[in-house]
Order: structure tokens, then sequence, then C-alpha cells
């Protein structure tokens, strides 16, 4: 598979073009935003680390039946992915409460959610990726009904599947966001799995051990980040 033109960059990721047209490369940059782009930083080895994080929890997801676009490692920073036609929308299943759903209901961080709940918000950094809801995804043509169904689906399979695997690393699954897209008509997880786009917290101290660490100006970001492989087995050199 060779790499060939870059297709679009994003606020942490490069894609690139390959010699099949089903195919791109994603390269995972050290670039760190938080607050919808407002706030970019390089923070040293997290492309590596995000890449290999990424690598592994797909490879654990697709063991366990839910399709993903993850093919292989191709280096420390890059991976081939089957190149899917997003959907302009994030799902995020939440298990204890905290960030936004904390600021908009005015509750404690850290209340359990039983069962886990579910949210829709629009990919849109202009408008500060707003919350939406499954009529949206409809009137708008984000999403058919089946797709909808498909994705939520497969966002709390992913649940079932990642709860169980950071609990063995003595570690709570607070929240996360994935974001889906068509591959020859199929719902497929495509973007990424990372510390980025999750909420981790140790079991015993409740310790954040996710982007919270940058968005909260705590410190040791990719530290954490090389923790949470650790717990989990990741390989990362
Ligand atoms: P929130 O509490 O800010 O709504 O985020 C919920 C989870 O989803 C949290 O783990 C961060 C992740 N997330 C992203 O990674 N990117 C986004 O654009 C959004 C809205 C959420
Ligand atoms: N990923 C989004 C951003 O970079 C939201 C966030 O993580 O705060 O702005």
């Amino acid at each position: 598979m060779e790499k060939r033109d870059l297709l679009y960059t994003g606020k942490a990721k490069s894609v690139y073009t390959t010699d099949d047209a089903d195919h791109v490369v994603i390269l995972y940059r050290n670039d760190t935003s938080a607050f919808d782009g407002k706030r970019i930083e390089q923070l040293e080895r997290k492309g590596m680390v995000n890449n290999k994080f990424n690598a592994f929890i797909m490879d654990k997801l697709g063991a366990a039946g839910i399709p993903v676009h993850h093919e292989k490692l191709l280096s420390d920073t890059e991976s081939l992915v089957k190149k899917l036609t997003m959907i302009p929308v994030e799902c995020v299943v939440r298990n204890f409460a905290a960030g936004s759903l904390v600021r908009r209901l005015g509750v404690e961080e850290g209340r359990e959610l039983n069962p886990p709940t579910f949210e829709l918000f629009l990919k849109n950094d202009a408008l500060g990726d707003p919350m939406v809801n499954e009529y949206h995804v409809r009137s708008f043509g984000w999403a058919t009904d089946a797709q909808l169904a498909r994705m939520k689906e497969l966002s709390f399979k992913v649940n079932d599947v990642l709860k169980q695997l950071f609990d063995a690393g003595n570690m709570l699954l607070v929240d996360f966001k994935l974001e889906f897209g068509l591959f020859h008509g199929e719902i497929v997880l495509g973007d990424e799995f990372s510390p980025d786009g999750c909420r981790l917290w140790d079991k015993d101290t409740r310790n954040k051990l996710d982007k919270d660490r940058f968005r909260q100006g705590l410190g040791g970001v990719v530290e954490a980040y090389e923790e949470v492989s650790h717990r989990l087995g990741v390989k990362l050199d």
C-alpha cells in the first residue's frame, strides 16, 4: 500500500490517500486540542501513544464482532484504515456523569448512570459541537433510521466490551465518543478510540487518566495515557 496525497487535516490527525480507493492512511500528530479547537498544544509522544492505543482497542473491538475501519499499524504514528464516508454525528455513551452532562443538568460529577445514557452531537467546531436528537439526525438526512439504530446498537456493544477491558486495568470507563461511517453501505466504526476521546478514572482514587488532564490544566497528560496503556498491556515501544 502506497501513501499518496494529503486528503484532510483534522485537529489531531491527518488523512492521506493510498493507491487503493478503499483505503486511507491516518497520521496521528502530537497536536492536542480542546474546546473545539480553541486551544491546541503539541504534546511529545502523544501521536505515537494514541496510534498504538487505538490499534489495540480496535483489534479488541473487531475480535468482539464490531465492524471497525482499522486494518493495521504502518509505523509508530500511522495506521492503514478503510476509507469511510463519515456520518457527521458523534455518538457519546456515558456510564458516569462528567463534562458537559454535569454542566447541562447540574448533576454531581461521578454519579453512576444506570442504565448508561446515549447522546448525539453534531460534528461542527464552529457551532461548538451542539447536542442534537434522533429526529434532527433523520430530518437533516445525516443518517437513516436503520443507520442510526445500528450506530446506537454498536455504541452500547463497544461499551460492554470496553467497560470490562478497563475494569481489568482498575479503571472506570466514565464516557466516550465514537464516530461511524459507511463502507460499501455498511455502518463501520471509524475515527479513533484513545484517551483523547473518552474519560477514564482510576477505580480507587478516581484520578483522571484522560484528556481532562489537558482540558483542566492538570499536567502529566501523555504520562497518564502511557499509564493507561501500561495497565491494558498496550506495547508502546
Ligand atoms: P462531553 O462531556 O464534553 O460532552 O464529552 C463526552 C465524551 O465525549 C468525553 O469523553 C469527550 C468526548 N468528546 C470528544 O472527544 N469530542 C467531542 O467533540 C465531544 C462532544 C465529546
Ligand atoms: N475534541 C474536541 C476539541 O478538540 C472537544 C474536546 O475534546 O474538548 O476541541
